[in-house]
């Protein structure tokens, strides 16, 4: 068994310093990021494309990005491939230095395989198929889909594995978790049981708990997939479905890593996430070299600061991005940036002059090593009509975002002159990281039991992130496969499944001097989504020195109060209250109702380390700040205390502040640093960089 460890371990290392090699090639320090812009040549007239790979190359762009939707192209009948006119597109983009970018185009089948093939076609839950004529129509679940998107992906990794002008390849588009009907998904579903359950019927029926309301079942031949709008549907089910889906598309990824990998040479593999925390689940493609995102951050939405904040977009939209993708695998990529107005949103309005510009800064902040944009020409039919390009209708006139895009590269050429490494970053700023820790997991099971229609577990741990940007912190949100150690703060927000693993963990990372917070609706449950025969969340008790007595839910017309240091604040969502420990200080109680004086936040210490638990979820996260605050001088770590709309991060040496907020904002520019790009004084939509 050591042996195999020690395996295991020398293996990983291996692979990891493999990884880390390349990445110096594909991604050096002295490039600071790359941009990059999709291009689509199937769209338009051959003779126009030199003519467009020459302004891109003008422009600045250095890599674009082909044939993610072009399958129907790529393989016109069934066995009969044309590659012709992409090596011709990749061979004019080379003429004007321009990378590629090659996709796999699985999210758009041609015609001829869902006529020839109607069972690869998504079903919903009301039974409607999905049908050609848009995309994202075919089931990952369909063994007969993944055959023939493989043999299209082998081919053209046969093709362009070994070409030195690809520097690497996208996988689909966009891929989310399917919620497919397909009878084909079904039958997957059972297989995913009957191996999780080691074909044992019993253990099914325990996990799921179907001695309620007559749901057992006597074989796996009888379970269904859940209907999900179905009332009162059982919801161990449910999260085990939401395995099984996620499953589906992480191995659909993966057997597509590792197919173009077998030729790849010198290749990176990615795909293009939307960040979607709740409902998504990323990063169970193990094989993929990292993992990329997209982000659109002006469409109708209403969450950026004053009265012009839809044209800037929420302040933290990208930093929470960068600060869930980037620990993954280290690194990063940001595949689709909008250049300017999209057409799919609820209003389409035209981002604030800066904006576009804004968000660059803003991805490179992060520590991205790449930033493309979707997409250089605005279409003239099809479905994204109204969608902005780098150039406008005309092909060619330089859209307001697309000038934004050429400052943007023009000022990275500039810092690349005298670049420094990525890692370099001041000791007083990584005195502060902090991670957050997060599970897709929690946020399926509560959103099935909320308790309180009010609650919303992302808005949760915003609160959190948010007060984490203010101080200038450095943040990792980090999956349970990290190690703790690396972090002095550790925030566990709402973990309702845990199990004795994990809990040994963090109470290991806290005897060693780890500070944990952990929040509300921690601990509740176990994997399975079934609570604990013991006193309620007694699982976590030893950590966190407390007790839960009962928990409460309001009204949110008629909040309740919680005090701590004199300062009252307003709860509603979530609110236990607890029973301290002799070891255990009482930071805040309540203040109302028949529990009045009952704490709601405490501090334990334990070995060399402090567990502070908050129990209460409060309305606006001004009790979360003050928490947080006075934690980290508690511990005696250095904090910032930048308004919101305003954050700053550093990399490659460089200092980057961004003003998202609706007023100026002087910015005290640390002892001995130069002011590189911007003025200390930071306008809406202004950026920053110091050295
Ligand atoms: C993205 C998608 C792109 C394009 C874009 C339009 O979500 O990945 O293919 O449709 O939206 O804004």
């Amino acid at each position: 068994m050591k042996r195999f460890i020690l395996l295991t371990l020398c293996f990983c290392a291996g692979a990891l310093s493999a990884f880390s090699q390349n990445k110096k090639v594909w991604f050096p320090d002295k490039d600071l990021i790359q941009a990059g812009v999709y291009y689509y040549p199937e769209h338009w007239n051959e003779s126009q494309w030199e003519r467009d790979f020459k302004q891109m190359h003008d422009l600045g762009f250095e890599f674009t990005h082909f044939a993610e939707f072009a399958w129907a192209q790529l393989e016109p009948q069934e066995g009969k491939y044309d590659f012709a006119w992409l090596d011709r597109a990749v061979a004019l983009a080379a003429k004007y230095k321009l990378k590629v970018v090659m996709c796999t185009s699985t999210a758009t089948p041609p015609v001829w395989l869902s006529r020839k093939y109607p069972e690869i076609l998504i079903k919903e839950e009301d039974g409607t198929v999905l049908d050609h004529g848009a995309r994202q129509h075919a089931s990952f679940a369909s063994p007969l889909y993944r055959e023939l998107a493989f043999k299209m992906i082998e081919k053209l990794a046969q093709h362009y594995g070994n070409d030195s002008r690809i520097i690497g390849w996208q996988l689909d588009n966009e891929p989310a978790v399917q919620f497919d009907f397909n009878p084909k998904a079904e039958l997957g579903f059972r297989d995913f049981l009957k191996k999780k359950y080691n074909n044992d019927i019993k253990a099914l029926n325990s996990a799921w708990g179907t001695a309620f309301w007559s749901e057992t079942y006597s074989s796996f031949d009888e379970i269904t997939l859940p209907k999900m709008r179905q009332m009162f549907m059982n919801h161990h089910q449910i999260l085990d479905y939401r395995r099984f889906a996620a499953e589906q598309t992480t191995s659909f990824l993966n057997d597509q890593c590792l197919l173009i990998k077998k030729y790849a040479k010198n290749q990176w593999v990615t795909t293009n996430y939307i960040p979607s925390y709740e409902d998504g689940h990323i990063g169970g493609s193990k094989d993929l070299d990292f993992l990329s995102y997209t982000r659109y951050m002006v469409y109708g939405g209403k969450d950026g600061i004053g009265r012009r904040g839809y044209r800037v977009g929420d302040p933290l939209r990208i930093a929470f991005a960068n600060d869930f993708f980037r620990p993954i695998k280290g690194t990063y990529g940001v595949m689709e940036l909008q250049p300017g107005q999209v057409n799919w949103g609820s209003i389409n309005p035209q981002p604030l002059p800066g904006a576009v510009r804004l968000w660059l800064w803003s991805v490179f902040a992060g520590g991205s090593d790449f930033v493309c944009t979707y997409r250089y020409r605005q279409p003239l039919y099809g479905t994204e009509q109204y969608h902005y390009g780098i150039v406008g209708s005309d092909g060619v006139t330089v859209t307001p975002g697309g000038k934004e895009y050429q400052q943007f590269m023009q000022e990275i050429k500039n810092l690349r002159k005298k670049y420094s490494p990525r890692e370099d970053k001041p000791k007083e700023y990584l005195a502060r990281k902090t991670a957050i820790l997060f599970n897709h997991e929690n946020s399926w099971s509560i959103d099935r039991q909320k308790q309180n229609a009010t609650w919303n577990t992302m808005a949760h741990v915003d609160k959190y992130y948010r007060q984490l940007k203010a101080f200038g912190a450095p943040v990792d949100i980090i999956s349970e496969e990290k190690d703790f150690s690396a972090y002095p703060v550790l925030i566990a927000p709402a973990y309702q499944l845990i199990d004795e693993a994990l809990v040994s963990r963090w109470t290991e990372y806290v005897k060693n001097g780890g500070n944990l917070v952990l929040t509300c609706r921690t601990g509740h449950k176990d994997r399975n989504g079934r609570l604990f025969e013991a006193p309620f969340r007694s699982k976590i008790d030893n950590l966190t020195g407390n007790k839960v007595d009962f928990y409460d839910l309001l009204l949110p017309e008629d909040p309740g109060k919680v005090a701590m240091d004199g300062k009252k604040y307003n709860w509603n969502t979530w609110g236990e209250m607890l029973i301290p420990g002799k070891d255990t200080d009482v930071w805040a109680s309540y203040t109302d109702e028949f529990y009045e004086g009952k704490p709601a936040v405490t501090m334990h210490r334990l070995g060399k380390g402090t567990v502070t638990y908050v129990g209460v979820d409060s309305n606006d996260g001004t009790l979360e700040k003050d928490v947080l605050t006075k934690l980290y001088s508690t511990l005696n770590i250095p904090v910032m205390d930048l308004p919101y709309g305003v954050t700053m991060e550093y990399r490659n040496g460089l200092g980057i502040v961004l003003n998202y907020s609706d007023k100026p904002y002087e910015f005290q520019l640390p002892k001995g640093r130069k002011v590189l790009i911007g003025e200390t004084k930071i306008p809406t939509a202004g950026v920053l960089v110091f050295k």
